[in-house]
């Protein structure tokens, strides 16, 4: 019988890519949870659509897929757990400057939110919790980042995070729950229309013909992950065995700028890109990449699609869905 993987945030851009793989993989039946407060209803339907699979919103339902709209702060959440083998849990309040503006409501949701469902999957027995940090605990660092710098946040974004790890580790050491933190960089990829992140927001614009921004010089680095490869990875993080309690820095080892970003789209959009630069953004990184070699040795984990495939990739997408 097909264990199940429960997904938070699965109608979410991360997710939806998740569950691409997923019934790709055609190994695991998928629960979604989610509020839909950002989340893609139609995508979702669009995915099932493209495998060929039904779903249903009863959880009683024997399909490979299920959808539940619920909040990950319910307190009546034991049907959709005890029906689970895994959790994913991606569900989050996800902007920095939502955060500023409004850190409780944050707090509310990433920490709450993630320890209520940790609360659930002691509960019932969950066999692999994952969670999905960010590089936000970690805060200004010398580059590369890596497992072993002590993290800073600069928001109550990071500091939500940060505290979401701390409860995964508390919960392997307290109640031996097998979690493991998995701290994105850069996530950019299909499925992301929705997206403020730097790559989404200049297709949505270079495509409407509008100017694209850049903040400061545009010599800050980032390290950017298609999400195809993210998901792999988020599937090695669920099916190797012994790696309770750990954390992993996912990216791609690849530090580039957003000149260079550009310069690599100037290759693959058929339209003109006009650049306009802006006064740097105040608190905003300089450098930022991550070492991957902890998950390349434990997870075995190795990025498939650089960047220039993944940019182009995820244009056509964009330009599909326009
Ligand atoms: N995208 C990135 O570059 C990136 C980088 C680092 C970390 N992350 C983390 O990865 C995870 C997924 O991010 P994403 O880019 O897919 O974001 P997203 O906003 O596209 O997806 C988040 C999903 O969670 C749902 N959601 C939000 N609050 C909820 C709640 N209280 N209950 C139930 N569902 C709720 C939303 O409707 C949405 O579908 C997040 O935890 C985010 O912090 C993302």
């Amino acid at each position: 019988m097909k264990e199940t993987i429960l997904i938070t945030g699965g109608a979410g851009f991360v997710g939806l890519n998740l569950l691409d793989f997923l019934l790709k993989l055609n190994k695991y039946k998928v629960i979604i949870l989610d509020n839909l407060s950002s989340g893609n209803l139609s995508l979702f339907k669009e995915i099932l659509e493209k495998h060929g699979v039904i779903y249903s919103e009863n959880l009683s339902d024997d399909v490979s897929v299920i959808f539940c709209k619920r909040d990950i702060r319910d307190k009546n959440l034991d049907d959709i757990i005890k029906k689970s083998d895994y959790v994913v849990h991606l569900a989050a309040q996800t902007g920095v400057i939502p955060s500023i503006e409004n850190p409780f409501k944050d707090a509310d949701v990433n920490v709450l939110g993630t320890l209520n469902l940790l609360n659930y999957s002691v509960k019932y027995g969950i066999k692999r919790f994952v969670f999905s940090s960010s590089a936000a605990p970690l805060g200004e660092q010398t580059p590369p980042l890596n497992e072993e710098k002590i993290p800073s946040p600069l928001s109550p974004y990071g500091a939500s995070k940060l505290a979401g790890e701390g409860y995964c580790k508390a919960f392997y050491g307290s109640f031996g729950l097998e979690t493991v933190v998995l701290r994105f960089s850069n996530v950019y990829g299909i499925y992301s229309y929705h997206k403020g992140s730097v790559v989404a927001e200049f297709y949505r614009r270079i495509i409407k013909g509008e100017p694209i921004f850049i903040y400061g010089d545009g010599e800050q680095t980032r390290d950017f992950i298609y999400a195809g490869d993210l998901s792999r990875a988020i599937v090695k993080a669920i099916e190797k065995r012994q790696i309770g309690g750990e954390i992993f820095q996912l990216g791609t080892g690849v530090e580039t700028s957003v000149n260079k970003l550009v310069e690599y789209i100037r290759d693959i959009v058929e339209n003109e890109i006009r650049v306009e630069y802006k006064p740097e953004r105040k608190g905003e990184i300089r450098r930022n990449y991550t070492s991957i070699e902890k998950a390349k040795k434990i997870l075995g984990f190795n990025p498939e699609i650089d960047l220039k495939k993944g940019l182009r990739l995820t244009y056509d997408w964009f330009k599909e869905k326009n």
